[in-house]
């Protein structure tokens, strides 16, 4: 079949992509190996049985609403293209913010980040998205990356990103990012080497955790391809962030001499039960609130 049968036969469900032509074009530029520029402009080029049968494949899965970020293998966060699998949370946009703030927190003469001995720390790391991009923005600093996540299959995914993103060619002794096995902090509470932080420290701690309740899930077809150890964040969707919130207030005893900030994003409902979550757990702690693009609660930063 020539590019323009393939492409009319396609038939994606407006309910299911607002933009179901694109969506054609870019998983047969997938399937051929070619630009979506190449798609437009040859029409009438036959493709092989076999890639006829593969793109066929990849649209029925499309009618099945699977997202095009697991079809295409690949999602965009940051300007950065990343590595993506059903073993990994598609990066959203509205995460971006965290990589913002760090940005320009770090500009400021006066931030934490000047303070030689930093770290930032991502837990519940996932594609790497967040960790990754911030190395790649702050590579010529003085400041160490670390990426956490309980499940290796993740762990993976966000290695290779950062080999991809990050390889200058040059051998280096340290990969730029250290991604580390551990539910949540506990690589912090019984630290390895590498976790080890010394007292001077300014330590910057990033949580992307999963915050939904089963409800929330359970409305939202959309993300059931997702893996739910990246979505399910128990009876009031902040089940993580407690137990976060303990290990964080754990490790400044023991170092109180090192300064925490810490960025976590929420749903925008969530904000009042965290805020008071956080004055509970960390009474010494100063929270600000910041909202996304679409006005909307979805950054929490503590200074600790
Ligand atoms: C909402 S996803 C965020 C992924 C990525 N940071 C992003 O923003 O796209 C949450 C991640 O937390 C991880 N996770 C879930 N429970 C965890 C735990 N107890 N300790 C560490 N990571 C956990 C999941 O595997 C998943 O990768």
């Amino acid at each position: 079949m020539t590019i323009e049968e393939l492409l009319q036969s396609a038939s994606i469900p407006k309910n299911i992509s607002p933009n179901p032509a694109l969506d054609a074009i870019l998983l047969l530029a997938k399937v051929t190996k070619k630009s979506k520029e190449f798609i437009l402009a040859h029409p009438e080029k036959k493709l092989t049985a076999n890639q006829t049968k593969t793109f066929q494949k990849l649209i029925a899965r499309r009618q099945k609403s699977e997202p095009m970020a697991y079809l295409l293998g690949e999602q965009e966060f940051y300007g950065l293209a990343f590595k993506v699998s059903p073993a990994v949370l598609i990066p959203r946009p509205e995460t971006e913010l965290i990589v913002d703030e760090i940005i320009n927190t770090e500009k400021n003469p006066n931030s934490k980040f000047q303070i030689p001995n930093s770290s930032i720390i991502d837990v519940g790391t996932g594609s790497g998205c967040i960790i990754i991009s911030l190395a790649k923005l702050l590579a010529d600093k003085n400041i160490k990356f670390f990426g956490l996540d309980i499940s290796p299959k993740a762990l993976t995914i966000a290695k290779t990103n950062a080999k991809k993103i990050l390889d200058t060619g040059i051998r280096r002794h340290d990969p730029v990012v250290k991604f580390v096995k551990s539910d949540l902090l506990k690589a912090l509470v019984s630290p390895t080497n590498d976790l080890r932080l010394t007292t001077n420290d300014s330590t910057v701690i990033i949580a992307n955790l999963p915050y939904l309740t089963a409800a929330q899930i359970k409305n939202s077809p959309s993300i059931k391809y997702e893996p739910r150890l990246a979505l399910a964040g128990g009876r009031d969707g902040l089940v993580l962030y407690k137990k976060l919130l303990e290990q964080i207030a754990e490790i400044k005893k023991t170092k109180p001499q090192t300064s925490f900030t810490v960025y976590l994003e929420i749903d925008p409902r969530q904000t009042k039960l965290i805020s008071a979550m956080i004055k509970k757990i960390l009474p010494a702690g100063k929270i600000e609130i910041k909202k996304d693009l679409s006005g909307k609660n979805r950054l929490v930063i503590i200074d600790l």
